[in-house]
């Protein structure tokens, strides 16, 4: 009998858990759960016996794989999959998914919900300003892209968005206008949405040459990955530039250092984006149905290894 692992060191809601089980169990598989581990050592020792895992952001790299004996899949129960060592796996034959699409509500209703604590100046009670008619950049224009620039129409914003996959007829035909580059997109927004993976090509890509070209009172907005942030370079700037701020939902690592920018800099203390019931069902009942059709049947639609 397939085992399936869920190991997740920041747990699923409990109703999606249970849909999970239930969609493991009908299978005729077994289903083990690993939750809010703190040592790399359980997560060894769960995965010692199991054909499958279901993962949020928790780390499988080349170790967890050899410990691993039986593994054929994993599925990353969100959208980025930087957490998974994709060459270690498949150099051992193992698949690996991701469920693309299924949290992207959740994590652009958070990033307008962050938007407009930022503009209230943060609840603390001094006048601020509205999002309607401001001018919104989405940097990559993939689900969550779409979701944001969806929501942030029904606030009354003006959206511009620039992906380098994704070409602008596609961006205008969502009613978006579409920036000629990343540096215009900075240049003419009064906000600025990052929703690129981390890639060797997009870590510490958000430097301060980029972000120094944005307006006067610029807000950048980070739900993404923090890797993405050149954050030595964010900081310099943030010192010369007193208007500047930076919100995010992955807490730089110098966040000690970010904190001294007062009513300029907001981070949330654990990554929230995906963190809803809806999300967390929809992707783990996605990564359920995925690792049956695998084993089952060989379907390796949303394999990212391949
Ligand atoms: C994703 O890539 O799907 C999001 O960043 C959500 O990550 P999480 O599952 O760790 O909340």
């Amino acid at each position: 009998m397939a085992k399936v692992l869920i190991a997740t060191e920041k747990p699923f809601a409990a109703a999606a858990v249970q849909g999970i089980k239930e969609i493991i169990e009908k299978a005729g598989f077994e289903i083990a759960l690993l939750e809010k581990y703190t040592e790399k050592a359980q997560l060894l020792a769960a995965v010692a016996d199991v054909d499958a895992i279901i993962i949020r952001s928790d780390k499988i790299d080349a170790e967890v794989m050899d410990a691993a004996k039986q593994l054929k899949i994993v599925v990353r129960a969100g959208a980025g999959y930087d957490n998974v060592d994709l060459e270690a796996a498949t150099a051992r034959k193992i698949v690996v998914m991701n469920t693309p699409g299924q949290n992207a509500n959740a994590v652009a209703e958070l990033v307008l919900g962050l938007l407009v604590f930022t503009v209230r100046n943060f609840y603390n009670g001094k006048s601020g300003s509205e999002l309607m008619g401001k001018k919104l950049g989405i940097l990559a224009f993939g689900n969550v892209g779409r979701n944001v620039a969806r929501i942030a129409k029904g606030f009354g914003m003006e959206v511009a968005a620039y992906d380098a996959y994704c070409p602008a007829e596609v961006i205008e035909a969502a009613g978006v206008k579409a920036a000629k580059n990343q540096e215009e997109l900075f240049k003419t927004c009064d906000i600025v949405s990052l929703h690129i993976p981390a890639t060797a090509e997009t870590k510490q890509s958000i430097n301060k040459a980029l972000v120094g070209q944005m307006k006067k009172g610029a807000i950048l907005i980070n739900t993404a990955r923090k890797e993405v942030i050149n954050e030595p370079e964010l900081i310099e700037l943030m010192a010369e530039r007193e208007d500047i701020k930076y919100i995010t939902d992955i807490m730089p690592d110098a966040d000690a250092e970010f904190k001294k920018f007062e009513g300029r800099y907001f981070s949330t203390p654990k990554k929230m984006g995906a963190q809803t019931a809806e999300a967390n069902i929809n992707a783990g009942l996605a990564a359920a149905n995925q690792i049956v059709g695998f084993i089952k049947d060989g379907i390796t639609k949303f394999q990212v290894n391949k």
